[in-house]
C-alpha cells in the first residue's frame, strides 16, 4: 500500500524515530541516498507562494538523485479546470512522487486517495508536516536528550495563533515525539478541538502531553523550546490579526518569555515579522536557531521522500 504525509501523525512514533534518524544520516553524508535516480521526477505544486518550501525540495530531490518539476499557483489545470481525481491519475502515471501546498486539507487527501505514489503535504491550512520533521531534528540537535529519540520529554511551547497549520502540526508531532506541548493562545484562536483531542490521544501512549492555555508566561516557564509563527497565515484577511488591537499582542515572544524557560532555544518557520509574533532580539539573538531550521528542511524531506519512496 502507498504511504502518504498528509499530516504530522501518518507517522507513528517509530517511524517518525526512523526519518529523523535518517534525515541525520542524509546530513552527514548528502549524496549517500539516490532513490530517484534515473532520474525519476518529483512533482512540486503550488496553490500558495514559497522560498523555502520550493527550493528545499528543488534542491533534496536533485541530491536524491531526482528532477524536480515545480508548478507555481495558477500554472496547472489541477483543482480549477481538471478535478483532484483526474490530476492524481494522470500524475501517478509520470511522477515518482508528489509534494502539494494547498488550501484544504480534504484536496490533499482526495489527491492521496486516487494516487498511486506517495503524496506530501507541503503546507496546507491546517497542518505543516515538512515544517514539523525539520524542527524536531533541530531541536534534537541543540536539546537532545541523547536518550531513545532524544526528544521525549522535552518541553515545547507555542505563542500566538493556535488555531493554525503550524500550532496543529506541533501538537501532532510533538506528542509523536513524548514531547510536552504547550499552546498559548487567545481564547477564539485556540487548537481545533479534534487536533488537541488527537494530540492527547496520542501523548497518552507516547508519555508526552498536550495542553492549551491563554496564559503566556505560565506556558513559558520551564519550556525547552520557545515557537511561534506569523499572526496572519497565507489565504487569511490581516485586518484585526495584526494591528495594535491584535489579539496575538501579548503572545510576542520577547526575551521576558525566554527567560522563564530552561535555556531555552527559538525556533520560527519563517517567514518571521520581527516586532509582531517575536521581538528582533530574540529571533536575531544566540539562543535563535532559525537558520538552522531551514537548513533541516532540505534534510528532513530527503529522508521522508527517501522513507516513503521504499514503501511504495
Ligand atoms: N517555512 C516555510 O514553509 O516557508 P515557505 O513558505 O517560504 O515555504
Ligand atoms: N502559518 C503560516 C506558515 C508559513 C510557512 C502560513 O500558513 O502562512
Amino acid at each position: 500500500m502507498t504511504r502518504h504525509f498528509l499530516r504530522d501523525d501518518d507517522l507513528s512514533p517509530d517511524e517518525q524515530a526512523e526519518v529523523l534518524d535518517l534525515a541525520a544520516r542524509l546530513k552527514a553524508a548528502p549524496y549517500s541516498a539516490r532513490p530517484f535516480e534515473g532520474p525519476e521526477t518529483v512533482a512540486i505544486v503550488f496553490d500558495k507562494t514559497s522560498t523555502r518550501t520550493r527550493v528545499s525540495f528543488a534542491a533534496g530531490v536533485a541530491e536524491l538523485g531526482g528532477s524536480p518539476l515545480i508548478i507555481n499557483p495558477g500554472e496547472s489545470q489541477l483543482g480549477h479546470k481538471e478535478s483532484i481525481a483526474d490530476s492524481a491519475q494522470v500524475l501517478s502515471r509520470m511522477v515518482a512522487t508528489i509534494a502539494w501546498r494547498t488550501y484544504a486539507q480534504a484536496g490533499l487527501e482526495e489527491m492521496a486517495a486516487h494516487a498511486t505514489i506517495p503524496i506530501i503535504n507541503a503546507l496546507s491550512d491546517d497542518f505543516h508536516p515538512c515544517q514539523l520533521l525539520a524542527d524536531l531534528l533541530t531541536i534534537r540537535e541543540h536539546r537532545g536528550t541523547g536518550q531513545g529519540n532524544g526528544l521525549a520529554g522535552l518541553a515545547l511551547s507555542y505563542f500566538g495563533d493556535g488555531a493554525n497549520n503550524m500550532a496543529h502540526s506541533y501538537l501532532l508531532a510533538g506528542a509523536t515525539a513524548g514531547m510536552d506541548v504547550r499552546i498559548a493562545a487567545p481564547d477564539g484562536h485556540q487548537p481545533e478541538p479534534q487536533v488537541l483531542a488527537r494530540a492527547q490521544e496520542i501523548a497518552a501512549a507516547t508519555g508526552g502531553s498536550a495542553a492549551v492555555t491563554a496564559d503566556p508566561v505560565r506556558a513559558a516557564q520551564g519550556a525547552d523550546v520557545l515557537v511561534t509563527d506569523t499572526w496572519v497565515s497565507m489565504g487569511q484577511d490581516h485586518a484585526g490579526r495584526d494591528d495594535a488591537a491584535s489579539p496575538f499582542t501579548a503572545y510576542q515572544v520577547t526575551e521576558e518569555l525566554m527567560a522563564a524557560g530552561r535555556d531555552p532555544i527559538f525556533l520560527h518557520c519563517l517567514p518571521a515579522y520581527r516586532g509582531k509574533e517575536v521581538a528582533a532580539t530574540v529571533i536575531d539573538g544566540p539562543r535563535s536557531v532559525v537558520f538552522d531550521e531551514a537548513e533541516n528542511r532540505v534534510h528532513a524531506q530527503k529522508a521522508l521522500m527517501t522513507w516513503l519512496r521504499e514503501r511504495s
